[in-house]
């Protein structure tokens, strides 16, 4: 008897006591226009003050949620280069108030065109250490100045111009380094330092700038003035084409002039589904949030998670979140690129099958779901919500990945590259403990994007609008998870963001706990049942919440506060609104 059979039979024994409930039919009590009030004032929340100042200016100038949305990524990607800018991509979700239209701005990054499957392989078919992380090799061609522009040109009300100016006079001006940058420079300083143009930027004097320095990037904002004169053609054809191109072949790199021209956007339709009378809009492949989410909402609908105990609603969380992070691993990547089974792994009834093998009693150890291992990804990339005073909605996470991406700039440009090459499966195909052979869906290939954990998300509540998103790798859809459910349990914007989190991916088999996300006799109940819990570790993620009170227009901001502490000197928290 094969392994794997071996295997079925021993999941079907475990399963005989399996819970098995009917799925309810969700009817959405979506109210007439008439009963719904406008916002009574927009409302941004990002992850740097100067960001949401950015795009309050940009709307106090005329512009729409989408035209703010261009000012906040490019402020955001000059006082927050760890996290995200405008050599790495991003996903924008977008909801028009005028005619409810939704859609998916994939601005993701995509490898070049040279780019093969074992490119970070030695000759003997292992990782070369930090080849994908590092250095020219580590960078997908960029996607988010694509993104800005496909923005303006659709979707914003303002020239492109207007809507960069803010970032452009901050990068000239100059703005004060603040605690987060500090930090996170601390484990990046070896790469930074080994690159001209990152050292110039990020270490002057030869050592990280002193929190409250002022920082001035003129470069940035001569790149950024060239996107807004010519568009598309600013960043990926050009001054700026030239620069890079040359800049990443002389390090070692791939990328070619035609990588660049030959970047484009992709509008794709957002996942959506219905969980407890809401609308739930979120992230499709390439990424792979909105199908995990949908599938562990899916997996959780009969459950009256309000009505349980705090250790068996942990354990069907749990056990729900096992199940979705499996299939992530195994069938997820570029939807342009290989064949994934959305519509199946979206499907209430196959969320069904899922559930029908949960043990309520115990955990379902990982290796008997026979799979491959997801990576967990850095807590890096950076997220911000807005919703304008019409009502338009903008969720958007971008990211360079790994704290100050590859740790490049290329002189003369005022940015650093991505590492979203070590977002693929480097080393794919390589059969796992039970003979199965997977990632093959995230194997690295020419022109193709790498999967994201990135999910931004709209909750449409009968009566309440939410924005929400995080960044945190992998942790990333259990953080959404966690934040549509308090949303729908009516918690505010605050209370949404301040939740303690927890998490379980497949593999390792471990439930990840925030200090004070469980109480002591959860964690030994949780044991009980079989869990391995690793209690306290430490707290994750940066969350970025708006909602909309559709009866009376009131709007909140709920910010991450896990950062406050690292906000002594230039506050972190961008959530304002006026
Ligand atoms: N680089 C983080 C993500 O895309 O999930």
């Amino acid at each position: 008897m094969s392994r794997l059979r071996r295997v079925g039979m021993v999941l079907a024994r475990a399963f005989a006591a399996a819970l098995v409930l009917p799925v309810p039919s969700i009817a959405a009590e979506v109210p007439a226009a008439s009963a719904v009030v406008k916002p009574a004032q927009p409302v941004i929340a990002s992850a740097h003050r100067l960001a949401t100042e950015a795009g309050h200016r940009v709307l106090a100038d005329g512009g729409n949620a989408f035209d703010a949305a261009i000012a906040v990524s490019a402020t955001l990607g000059l006082v927050e280069p760890e996290s995200s800018g405008i050599g790495g991509g991003g996903f924008f979700l977008l909801r028009r108030a005028s005619d409810g239209h939704v859609v998916f701005v994939d601005a993701r990054e995509r490898a070049p065109m040279a780019a093969t499957r074992d490119m970070f392989l030695d000759a003997n078919g292992q990782p070369i250490p930090e080849r994908s992380i590092n250095g020219p090799l580590a960078a997908g061609i960029p996607g988010l100045p694509a993104g800005l522009v496909h923005l303006a040109e659709r979707y914003g009300r303002l020239p492109l111009e207007r809507s960069l100016m803010p970032a452009i006079e901050l990068a000239e001006r100059g703005w004060p380094w603040g605690v987060k940058n500090q930090a996170m420079i601390g484990w990046r300083q070896r790469v930074l330092e080994a690159d001209r143009g990152a050292r110039a930027l990020f270490l002057p004097g030869g050592k990280p700038p002193a929190v409250g320095t002022r920082m001035r990037n003129p470069d940035y904002a001569r790149t950024l003035r060239r996107l807004a004169r010519d568009g598309f053609d600013g960043f990926y054809r050009g001054d700026t084409a030239r620069r890079l191109v040359d800049g990443v072949r002389r390090a070692g790199g791939i990328w070619t002039l035609e990588d660049l021209a030959g970047y484009a956007v992709i509008e794709r339709e957002p996942i959506r589904f219905r969980y407890r009378g809401a609308e739930i809009v979120t992230a499709p492949p390439p990424s792979s949030g909105g199908v995990a989410l949908a599938s562990i909402l899916h997996i959780l609908a009969p459950f009256e998670l309000d009505q349980m105990a705090p250790a068996a609603r942990t354990h069907v969380l749990v056990e729900a979140m096992r199940r979705a992070y499996r299939d992530r691993a195994i069938y997820l990547g570029d939807p342009d690129q290989v064949r994934i089974p959305v519509d199946l792994l979206v499907d209430p009834a196959y969320a069904a099958g899922l559930r029908a093998g949960i043990n309520l009693e115990r955990a379902t150890p990982s290796e008997l779901l026979p799979g491959i291992s997801a990576r967990p990804g850095s807590d890096q990339t950076t997220h911000y919500s807005i919703i304008d005073a019409e009502g338009n909605l903008a969720s958007v996470t971008q990211t360079v990945n790994l704290p100050f991406g590859n740790g490049m700039v290329i002189p003369g440009t005022g940015f650093l590259l991505n590492n979203e090459m070590d977002d693929f499966s480097v080393k794919p195909g390589v059969p796992n403990a039970f003979g199965l052979v997977g990632e093959d869906a995230n194997a690295v290939a020419p022109g193709k994007r790498p999967l994201s954990s990135m999910t931004p998300t709209f909750v449409l509540a009968p009566d309440r609008v939410t924005v929400l998103g995080t960044p945190g790798g992998s942790r990333i859809i259990s953080m959404v998870l966690l934040g549509v459910l308090a949303v729908l349990d009516g918690q505010g914007a605050q209370a949404v963001a301040d939740a303690p989190r927890i998490h379980h991916q497949y593999l390792p088999d471990t439930l990840s706990a925030e200090p004070g996300a469980l109480a002591p006799d959860v964690v030994e109940a949780l044991k009980a049942k079989g869990h391995t819990v690793s209690q306290g570790e430490r707290n994750w993620g940066n969350m970025q919440i708006v909602s909309w009170w559709l009866s009376d227009g009131r709007v909140e901001a709920g910010f991450d506060r896990r950062w406050k502490s690292a906000s002594v000197d230039e506050p972190t928290d961008g959530a304002i609104f006026r």
